[in-house]
């Protein structure tokens, strides 16, 4: 192929080269890491009753009170800095009186998005707003499809200028109310669309970050098998979208979120080699703080999305958050190895009773070779926590051998030295040998835990719905 189009591919490589960015990915240099807020769904879902709960309702002072608490109780200074607003937030009907313009719920947004976008900005935070690429979105609101038969005819264009002129920075596009393979033909063009309309303005030329919801929508009617990435064109779906979002929603239950975290360990090679900066799998919502996880749970939760280098976005009510909640999603070691620039997704590598261990390579450099992650998680529902011992040589050996392209892709942009080869033979050698490699542990949750050198084990005393989470790096 690259033969044939020898020029083109060329100049893109050229382009990319200049640019230090990426072949693939929507060209607009948002989310270079995981993007980091607070979103409404799992909370608050579609409470439009604001007579009846008026705390809970989804209006102006719901928004402007949660990017009120982002910043007075620290979690802006930590990097979540989205606000973003999901359904039911509109009018349930565009009128023609005003051009068909998407217009917000006049008695719970008296003032409109505009100015809540700019009270937001005002905080130095941003807005994200929601909308579907179907004929509606999933609640039965206004959406950006006309008709269901006729992909031509849409808002994309008229939407696109309402999201601009609103100065919103973030939108999520839902793909309920259109046929799933239908909708790999036409939401990449209100991507395009939302580009080009974001480039055109004169106002304002900053990019609008985009989520898109449909490949999740191929994958439940037309699952993928392990390790395939089945119909989605997640090539297509990297140059269009800033993250995305591939399984089911996520609930406020632990079996929830087992379940994200099988379909996503399920795809897991088909998930390292698109996720990337600018270009996200989101396994959606992190639901800590809420009514069904346990403390134990939330730990989990909390260590296996940023273990994923995944979008971090609480859905809780911030302003009734239990302190061990609140210190969970606050743990900074754990958000920089979310933000790690490598950005890479754990992938499990071994289990062990009901134990998986979790392992992605991370920053800093040692000799050239990288630092480790690791997670064991244990899945047990009954008993004590447990011991659990793993040989470093099992699980640093092969995630180093499955993640060579993408730290050395990563590496390269981030001009970073790395040798793959060197690296592969010191953990090869200093991983079985007498002449063993040490690596000092960090528990990432508790410090006083671990006072560890380890060399060629990992042992690791593990509670039931639980974690226990370490940074590995060698001692020079
Ligand atoms: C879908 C999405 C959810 C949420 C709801 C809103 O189910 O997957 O995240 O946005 O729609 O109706």
């Amino acid at each position: 192929m690259c033969a044939i189009m020898f020029k083109t591919c060329k100049f893109i490589l050229v382009l990319a080269a200049l640019t230090g960015c990426c072949v693939h990915a929507l060209e607009n240099g948002l989310a270079r890491t995981p993007p980091m807020g607070w979103l409404a769904w799992v909370r608050f879902t579609c409470d439009v009753d604001c007579a009846r709960s008026p705390e809970e309702c989804i209006n102006e002072s719901l928004f402007k009170s949660m990017a009120k608490h982002l910043v007075t109780d620290g979690y802006r200074a930590l990097g979540y800095e989205y606000v973003n607003i999901d359904d039911c937030w509109s009018e349930k009907h565009r009128s023609a009186a005003n051009g068909e313009r998407l217009e917000a719920d006049k008695a719970r947004f008296p003032h409109g998005i505009k100015p809540l976008a700019e009270y937001i900005h005002s905080l130095d935070l941003k807005l994200g707003l929601y909308g579907d690429c179907g004929t509606a979105t999933c609640a039965g609101y206004p959406a950006q499809l006309k008709y269901a038969d006729k992909l031509e005819d849409n808002y994309y264009e008229l939407d696109s200028k309402t999201l601009v002129d609103w100065h919103v920075d973030s939108f999520k596009l839902d793909g309920c109310y259109i046929e799933p393979l239908k909708a790999q033909q036409i939401c990449p063009k209100f991507s395009d669309v939302l580009l080009k309309t974001t480039k055109q303005a004169h106002n304002n030329t900053k990019p609008i970050y985009l989520m898109c919801e449909w490949p999740f929508y191929i994958n439940r009617h037309h699952a993928p098998k392990a390790s395939t990435s089945g119909l989605v064109d997640y090539q297509l779906v990297q140059d269009k979208c800033n993250a995305w979002r591939y399984y089911e929603d996520v609930e406020d239950s632990w079996q929830s979120v087992l379940n994200v975290i099988d379909f996503s360990t399920n795809i897991q090679d088909t998930i390292l080699n698109f996720h990337k900066p600018g270009a996200w799998f989101d396994p959606d919502q992190l639901v800590i703080g809420n009514f069904g996880l346990s403390v134990s749970q939330a730990r989990a939760q909390m260590a296996i999305w940023c273990a994923w280098s995944a979008p971090l976005y609480m859905s809780n009510d911030l302003r009734k958050l239990d302190p061990q909640m609140a210190a969970i999603l606050k743990n900074e070691r754990l958000i920089e190895v979310d933000q790690d620039p490598f950005g890479l997704w754990a992938l499990v590598m071994k289990k062990v009773w009901d134990i998986q261990a979790f392992v992605k390579p991370v920053m800093p450099m040692r000799h050239n070779c990288t630092s480790f992650v690791v997670v064991y998680l244990n899945r047990e529902s009954l008993g004590n926590g447990k011991f659990v011992t793993m040989k470093l040589k099992d699980l640093l050996l092969p995630t180093l051998e499955k993640t060579r392209d993408q730290i050395r892709e990563r590496a390269n942009e981030l001009k970073v030295p790395f040798d793959y080869d060197g690296c592969l033979e010191r953990l090869q050698r200093g991983l079985s040998s007498a002449n063993a490699l040490k690596y000092r542990v960090e528990d990432l949750y508790d410090d006083t835990l671990i006072d560890g050198v380890v060399t060629k084990e990992l042992t690791l005393h593990v509670n039931p719905s639980d974690v226990r989470v370490v940074k590995l790096t060698e001692i020079e």
